[in-house]
């Protein structure tokens, strides 16, 4: 597994834990309320699980699977793919931060740059969609 998917995995497995963690205690205050600000994860649980879990696990995934290229640079620029990663994590960070801030504007700059993360991700591994090519000797 090259090294930026193992990162993109491990990352999501955090986001992982702490997302259900989060839905857990929301889910307990649901039911027996203990806590009322328990609700102010709300948000973070939506953006742990979505962008954080599922997002990053299709893209570190994918970065390892998608079909190699075949020169010395088997998944093309990888610049593109690790700007990927930090953009996508800055954005969680940024749309985190965002109710607390008093910045309006802030929530919209994390998904621009989540939107140019996963631009980025396209861009670098574009090449990469292509027809695998195989000769079955069986079929001639
Ligand atoms: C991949 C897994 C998950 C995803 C993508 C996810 C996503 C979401 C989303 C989008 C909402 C907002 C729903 C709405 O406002 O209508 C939500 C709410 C919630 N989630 Fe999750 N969730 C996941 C797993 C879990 C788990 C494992 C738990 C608990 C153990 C949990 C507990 C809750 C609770 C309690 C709410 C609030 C429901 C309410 O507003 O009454 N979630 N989740």
């Amino acid at each position: 597994m090259p090294r930026l998917s193992s990162i993109f995995i491990r990352a999501s497995l955090v986001y992982l834990v702490l997302g259900f963690t989060f839905g857990s205690l929301i889910l307990a205050q649901k039911g027996v309320p203990f806590a009322p600000f328990i609700w102010a994860l709300l948000p973070i649980h939506i953006e742990f699980l979505i962008l954080g879990w599922l997002t990053q696990l299709a893209l570190g995934v994918a970065f390892w699977i998608l079909p190699r290229l075949t020169s010395n640079t088997p998944r093309g620029d990888e610049r593109w793919s690790w700007a990927t990663f930090a953009l996508v994590n800055l954005g969680i960070a940024v749309n985190i931060a965002a109710p607390y801030a008093g910045f309006i504007w802030l929530g919209l700059l994390a998904r621009i740059l989540q939107a140019a993360g996963v631009a980025a991700f396209a861009i670098g591994n574009w090449q990469r969609i292509y027809p695998l090519k195989f000769s079955f000797s069986a079929r001639q």
